[in-house]
Formats: C-alpha cells, structure tokens, sequence
C-alpha cells in the first residue's frame, strides 16, 4: 500500500507532561495520563509517491511552511526509515478545532500522521510502537493512540509509551471546553517545555506528580470524579505556576480564563461535580459527568467571554480509514 489514511482524537491531560529529560526523544520529565476527546478530529492522508522531489504538507487546506512543515518532514523520514523507503510523499491533515489554543492539536496530528504515514509505508505497527513513534513527532500524541484514557510513562526510548488504563465506555466522562480565544498562542507547548526547568517551582510540581498520579489512576478506577477534580486542578494550577515563573515567563491566561476559574469554583460551592483544567493556553477545560454536561455548558456559555463551548466523552484511539482526503 502505498496510500492511507487515519482519524484521531486530541486528548487533555488530567496530569500534565511539562519538561523533558531527553529533548530529541521528547522523553518526559514526569509520567502524564489523559482521557481521548472524541468529538474533535484531525483526519490525515499520507501518500509516498515515486518522482515526488520533496515532501508535500497542507495542514487545514494550506502548504505548511517553517516549523510545521518540518516537524511533519521529520516524522515522515522516521517512518521512511523504519520502513526502509526514500519515496517522498504528499500529507493532506485537517482538524476539525482551532490549533495552538491549548486544545492539544499536535497530540491528535502526530497520532494520526504515524498510523497513516507507516500504513501508507506498507508497515502495521503494534499499539506500543506506534505510540512510541508518534511521541516521537510530539509527545503528547502517544498518548492519543490508545482509546479512552492513557497513561504515558517510561523513561528511555524503548519503555516510553502510552497504554490504555480504561476504555472509553468505562466512564461517561465528559470535558466542557470554554472557549475564550481564537488566537494561535506566541510559545506553544513544543518551546514552552525547555523552560520548565527554569522555573523555581518545577521541581517542587515533579515532586508531587507521583500523589497525583496515584489518586488520578484510582479515581478512573473508581469513577470518583471528585478525587480526580482536586489532582487535576492542582496540577494544572503547578503547570503554569510552573509557566508563569519559567525565565522568559509564559503566561497564557486572561481575564476571561479566570472568570471561568472562579465560575467553576462557585459551582463547586454550590455542589455540582464540574473541575477545571487547562493545557497551554487560555482555553477552560471543564470536567463533568455526562448528566451534568447540558447544565454545565449551559452555564459556560452565558460567562462574559466564553466564546464557544465544546463539548466531549471519551474518544477512540488512532484508527485507519476508508476514505482518503486527495
Ligand atoms: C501542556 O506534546 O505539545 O498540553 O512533545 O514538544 O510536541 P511536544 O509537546 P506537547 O506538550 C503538551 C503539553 C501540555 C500538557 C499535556 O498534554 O500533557
């Protein structure tokens, strides 16, 4: 086969993957765990054609340049050179949300060029080596390639890779994204890690991560989203801690992003099971349970500034498809 084409889910994770030991193998700092979001897709066809000079990227109905084109080049040479091939190939990927706003787009992006491109490669990778390769393209992917929720850990190239913790229908879990801006953040993530260690606060927040990570793991177990809400809340309040005091500093919040902080402290207070978390950027992720989905989104889209509120359960790991975009 020559041509291929796969569907994935971005997650969010509930403890985060912020600093790397290994720069170049995107090994993490800490062990990181997320849930897929099945309503949001990115969907990409890779096609390695003989006579092709140069690879070919449209990303969202235009040519990549720069960095993103690059990125994509260097993933498409790390299935070129598993599978043993030189043939240039032409990369059509469309995500159904909007990129560079703290909803993970590089996570569902990676994931899905590394089944298409190895696929479309004539290779069929099992789920470990196929997250393994799309941490690789970034890191947050690999954890997009099992279904449901996912764990990511180990610490050399070999052992560092996601797997399933829980299938998406072991729990009606639901993520509520508030929508606060549109605009494709200055540092992204990708940069943003290498300043973790600057940050007086990165080691006291990896010190921590352990406990997190524990009582996550128990309460998807356990379906207890009030244990997981207060860890997952920490951790993303440790993570731009960890941001805000980086050297250049990163600060991704504006007024509209606390205004839904509070928004959903006071839900709290009142009662309702709903906790927040953000990855880099402005962006609210909320989580619920499904019977509290309507309520919430309700409630979020009448705050001043919520522009537009997504709504998800948990998603489908990385998978081939039929239909092919070109
Ligand atoms: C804040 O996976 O985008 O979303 O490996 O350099 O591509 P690279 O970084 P990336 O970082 C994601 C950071 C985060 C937290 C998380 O998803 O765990």
């Amino acid at each position: 086969m020559s041509k291929a084409t796969a569907v994935a889910n971005p997650n969010i994770a509930f403890v985060k993957y912020w600093g790397k030991s290994d720069v170049t193998l995107n090994l993490p700092a800490n062990p990181s765990l997320s849930m897929n979001l099945a309503a949001l897709t990115t969907i990409t066809t890779v096609e390695f054609r003989p006579g092709l000079r140069v690879d070919a990227v449209t990303i969202d109905d235009r040519p990549a340049i720069g960095e993103s084109f690059d990125r994509v080049v260097a993933h498409l040479d790390r299935a070129r050179s598993l599978a043993g091939i030189a043939t240039r190939a032409c990369v059509v990927s469309r995500s159904d949300f909007p990129a560079g706003t703290g909803l993970a787009s590089s996570s569902s992006a990676f994931a899905a060029l590394s089944l298409a491109a190895t696929r479309a490669a004539g290779l069929d990778l099992d789920e470990g080596a196929l997250s393994r390769l799309a941490r690789l393209g970034s890191g947050s992917a690999c954890r997009s390639v099992p279904a449901g929720f996912s764990l990511w850990e180990g610490d050399r190239h070999e052992t560092s890779f996601a797997r399933q913790v829980a299938g998406r229908g072991h729990w009606d879990l639901v993520d509520a994204v508030a929508i606060v801006a549109y605009e494709h953040k200055k540092i992204g993530s990708h940069h943003g890690h290498g300043l973790a260690s600057t940050s007086p606060l990165q080691e006291a927040r990896l010190a921590a991560v352990p406990g997190w990570l524990k009582a996550v793991l128990r309460g998807i177990r356990e379906r207890d989203l009030a244990t997981i809400g207060l860890c997952v809340e920490a951790d993303a309040l440790a993570m731009h801690g960890v941001m805000m005091t980086s050297v250049p500093s990163l600060l991704y919040w504006t007024p509209a992003t606390i205004s839904v902080l509070r928004a959903v402290r006071a839900w709290q207070e009142e009662g309702l099971g709903v906790y927040f978390t953000l990855d880099a950027g402005p962006n609210v992720h909320c989580l619920c349970e499904s019977a509290d989905a309507r309520l919430i989104e309700k409630r979020l889209r009448n705050l001043a500034g919520v522009q537009d509120v997504l709504v998800s359960g948990a998603g489908d790991g990385v998978r081939p498809m039929a239909y092919h975009l070109f």
